[in-house]
């Protein structure tokens, strides 16, 4: 692993978007994307997803020059048309939307379609949450989740993330239907790494350490049924909704080579027209609370809000750098002087 600053990984993301022909205002904030992904611990959705990025721009999947088509609006809601434009932009612009119209009716919901990978949801809703307001987003992806009692992929790992307004910094939930993102099991078998067990199944439907034999078969859904449950009801409020694909006909997202023809929903809500901002926080604060306070188990040093370890990574990663894979590095660099 060699240890990176944040500010070099933006620097080198921002010089290969900028090589590839993202425009100069377009690149600050997906490098920015990015790099806040290495530095929250999520690196499955960082730095790494350049080269698929730059694969996508290369075999015109994915346009750095895409205008996003409004097709339908209300006072409440809105379907943007990404025309193929690069998901962290879209992506922004459906949540600064979404935020608009909460603060006129409430709640904004904006359904996208055309837009490619979105990378990690936080750093939307955390936006949102950090205007005071409730932001929500979801997205479907390839198929790599087997429906319970399946052998085979459906869903994809289709991730939620609700960020809630606080007294101080935004609580941030973020997380894949999948017991974990598929992007991990890429990283592993780019790493060379076994996965632990419990995460997927082969094609047979066999538990699996092998990151290829998972990539190959299946992931599991997190809780169960339950997760299974989640996965098919966010395939339908992203793909279904937004007139894009569901389930087995989503493409684009991880073969960014193919336009990708996911869906994305983003919605805020504005707490102020509900029970007033003040009354909101103070619920939150109560929760927060209760979670300090609650009992511990046996071994158990600290419990956790939604979020936390994320922040302690970012804190501890803006400090001491960001670890990158060897191999990684290599191929930024040469990506980078291309
Ligand atoms: N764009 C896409 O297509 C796509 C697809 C899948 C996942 N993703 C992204 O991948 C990322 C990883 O998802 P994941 O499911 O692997 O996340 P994860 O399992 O690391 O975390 C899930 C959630 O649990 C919380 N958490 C974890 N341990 C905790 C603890 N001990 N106490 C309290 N809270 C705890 C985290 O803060 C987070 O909110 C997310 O950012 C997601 O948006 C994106």
């Amino acid at each position: 692993m060699k240890i990176v600053s944040a500010q070099e990984l933006k620097e080198i993301a921002v010089k290969i978007l900028t090589t590839i022909g993202v425009p100069e205002g377009d690149v600050t904030l997906i490098a920015d994307h990015l790099v806040e992904a290495n530095l929250r611990g999520r690196d499955s959705h960082g730095v790494f997803r350049l080269p698929a990025i730059v694969k996508g721009i290369k075999k015109k999947a994915i346009s750095t020059r895409a205008a996003v088509e409004l097709i339908q609006e209300t006072a409440a809601m809105a379907l943007l048309d990404a025309n193929q434009g690069i998901g962290q932009i879209v992506s922004m612009k459906a949540m600064l939307l979404a935020m608009k119209k909460a603060r006129h009716s409430g709640i904004g919901i904006v359904s996208v379609r055309g837009a490619s990978h979105i990378g990690f949801l936080g750093y939307y809703t955390e936006y949102a949450a950090k205007q005071g307001m409730i932001g929500i987003a979801f997205t479907n992806t390839e198929p790599a989740v087997a429906p319970t009692g399946g052998a085979e992929p459906i869903h994809g790992t289709n991730p939620i993330s609700i960020a809630l307004p606080t007294r101080e910094e935004p609580i941030v939930v973020d997380m894949a239907v999948s017991v974990v993102a598929r992007g991990k099991i890429m990283e592993s078998l780019q790493k060379g790494h076994k996965i632990p067990k419990g995460w997927a199944v082969d094609s047979e439907g066999r538990e699996t350490e092998e990151p290829a034999a998972a990539l190959a078969g299946s992931l599991l859904p997190i809780g169960g049924p339950k997760g299974y449950c989640l996965a098919f009801a966010f395939d339908a409020l992203t793909g279904a909704l937004a007139g894009a694909s569901v389930g087995l006909d989503v493409k684009g997202t991880v073969h960014t080579e193919e336009v990708c023809t996911k869906g994305d929903l983003f919605i805020a809500i504005e707490p102020q027209m509900f029970c007033g901002l003040e009354s909101f926080l103070e619920g939150v604060e109560r929760l927060k609370e209760q979670i300090k306070r609650c009992k511990r188990a046996p071994g158990v040093a600290q419990i956790y809000l939604p979020g936390q370890p994320e922040k302690t990574t970012r804190l501890k990663r803006s400090q001491e750098g960001i670890p990158v894979d060897e191999r990684l590095w290599k191929e930024l660099k040469e990506l980078a002087q291309f």
